[in-house]
């Protein structure tokens, strides 16, 4: 959560309905909230769009959109992304019922890897990994 707060503040946040209503204080401070829905409804401190393409148009002159999320939104995103910022986390969890997409690691190139063993903040060790993709 550090690090995504440190990537994610100052920029835009675009993420599904579902991601939206499960953070626990609303709109993500310091940071232009964009969500997907279908529906009419409006969030506190958001904009609200009804598709991808319509939400990343507003977003051009954004110097860079992070998508948050869930897995709906990622798989929509990820043919349009140009980075991953990834946590590898060594477990698997049994009741997992949202997934990030799979993705082709040919189509990528790894340009950061940092591992951490388990501490006193996480009980598995992690790794940040930052992927771009090969054009
Ligand atoms: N660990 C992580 O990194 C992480 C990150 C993000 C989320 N999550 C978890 O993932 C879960 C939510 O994921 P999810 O896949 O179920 O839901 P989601 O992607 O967050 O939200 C799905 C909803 O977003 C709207 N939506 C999606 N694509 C759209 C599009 N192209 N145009 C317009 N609206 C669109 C629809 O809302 P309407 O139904 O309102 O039309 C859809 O029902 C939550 O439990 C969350 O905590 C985990």
């Amino acid at each position: 959560m550090k690090r995504f707060k440190a990537l994610t503040t100052g920029h835009t946040v675009l993420m599904g309905r579902k991601t939206f209503e499960s953070l626990p204080k609303g709109a993500l401070p310091n940071r232009r909230n964009v969500v997907l829905t279908r529906s009419r409804k409006k969030f506190e401190g958001t904009e609200v769009f009804a598709s991808m393409e319509t939400a990343l148009k507003h977003c051009e002159a954004d110097e860079e959109v992070f998508v948050i999320g869930g897995s709906s939104v990622y798989n929509e995103a990820l043919p349009l992304a140009n980075r991953l910022y990834l946590t590898e986390v060594d477990d698997v969890p049994e009741k997992a019922d949202t997934y990030f997409p799979e993705y082709d690691k040919k189509d990528w190139h790894e340009t950061l890897r940092e591992s951490f063993p388990a501490d006193a903040d996480n009980e598995r060790p992690y790794s940040f990994v930052t992927l771009e993709r090969i054009r």
